[in-house]
């Protein structure tokens, strides 16, 4: 290899034969979803040249119009994983139903489910978008798999990962032994190992947040965010920094390279959705990812990959990043839920920064 440059195949054969449970048919479908993402970047880093840019007349299941490039990027997921033999069904954002593989000899042991383009509302403003997968095991002895078999808890993950296509495309995979970055090459087409072993640092004054949404946010999550902007004179005692990109992918990849909070949390503004990102495809392979790399994800009350999903296209409230800002998000839940965050909410606190300005 030039420059004992490790590829993104070569890099998961080898970690695999590492492995006493060493699965060649996982490694076969790792290669599929790599090359999936070669062409959605290609197809994205066309933008308006190939004139698939905007929307279409559709809607998902979600309710959300879908974009060009969002039926662009599902069906390459199909015709890249559907046929390659790994796979016994395929769940995507884009599609109402599961994907059943239906031939016998082209039917394998593992589900892929994604999200094949995350953060395309942004798409014609050309900012940094994604592609967020998740792979678990199929059911044994079933002739098609259907819905309920793709409701398996995020611990059941065998491998997570996201492609980012920005100013430079990347994987960034997991397979349970840490977080490992690639980046495409595209003069020889293929992802290099960029980044080995990607953690995350355990402190950071960097959150992000929609705060249009701050009229509908509960208790503690108001509670955080306003200890955050009251900077050093307020009781966090430090300056805190916001970014806010609206494309998942774009956050994550930032917390992985520097540390940071990320939040979606539940909120009331449509009391039917309990949170804005998907279990299935967004919050479960983001929060494994940020599990290996030293960071922690929740809910606010429970651990996200513990949560027992009850249908395919469920929401869910997302606080994941650095770990010491996710455990102090907790204890604000927890707090509020005790009563025992009154004060903050009470005029006295608010009053409180009254003492700590000079008189
Ligand atoms: P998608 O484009 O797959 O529907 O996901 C978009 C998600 C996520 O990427 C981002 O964090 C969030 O939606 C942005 O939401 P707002 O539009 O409320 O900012
Ligand atoms: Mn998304
Ligand atoms: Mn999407």
């Amino acid at each position: 290899m030039p420059n004992g440059r490790t590829t993104f195949s070569k890099f998961i054969i080898e970690q695999q034969n590492r492995l006493e449970t060493a699965d060649t048919d996982l490694t076969a479908l790792l290669n599929d979803v790599q090359t999936a993402c070669k062409y959605i970047a290609s197809a994205i880093s066309r933008g308006a040249l190939n004139g698939r840019l905007g929307s279409t007349a559709q809607l998902n299941v979600q309710g959300e119009t879908q974009k060009e490039l969002d039926i662009v990027s599902n069906e390459i997921f199909i015709e890249s994983c559907a046929l390659g033999g790994q796979l016994a069904g395929m769940a995507s954002e884009e599609m109402e139903d599961v994907y059943p593989v239906t031939n016998p000899s082209k039917r394998g042991r593992f589900l892929l489910l994604f999200d094949p383009l995350d953060g395309s509302s942004n798409i014609d403003v050309n900012v940094s978008v994604g592609s967020i997968f998740s792979i678990l095991r199929a059911p044994e002895g079933k002739a098609t798999v259907a819905a309920d078999d793709f409701l398996q808890p995020g611990t059941q993950q065998v491998a997570a990962g996201y492609a980012i296509y920005g100013p430079v495309s990347m994987i960034v995979l997991t397979m349970g032994d840490g977080v490992n970055g690639f980046t495409l090459d595209r003069e020889i087409g293929a992802f290099i190992l960029t980044h080995p072993n990607l953690r995350i640092p355990s402190d950071t004054c960097e959150f992000a947040i929609n705060t249009s949404n701050a009229r509908f946010w509960e208790p503690p999550v108001r509670r955080y965010v306003e200890e955050c902007v009251a900077g050093r004179t307020g009781p966090r005692e430090a300056d805190f920094n916001m970014r806010w990109i609206a494309s998942m992918v774009a956050e994550i990849h930032r917390i992985l390279m520097r540390g940071g909070l990320f939040m979606y949390p539940r909120d009331s503004k449509d009391p039917v959705k309990a949170g804005r990102l998907r279990l299935l495809y967004e919050a479960n392979p983001m929060s494994m990812i940020v599990e290996q790399a030293g960071g922690l994800a929740s809910t606010g009350y429970e651990r996200i990959l513990e949560v027992q999903p009850s249908n395919l296209h469920q929401r869910i409230p997302v606080i994941l990043g650095s770990c010491n800002e996710v455990r102090r998000l907790d204890q604000y839940h927890a707090d509020h839920a005790a009563g025992t965050d009154k004060p903050f909410e009470s005029p006295l606190f608010n009053t409180r920064s009254l003492f700590m300005q000079p008189v």
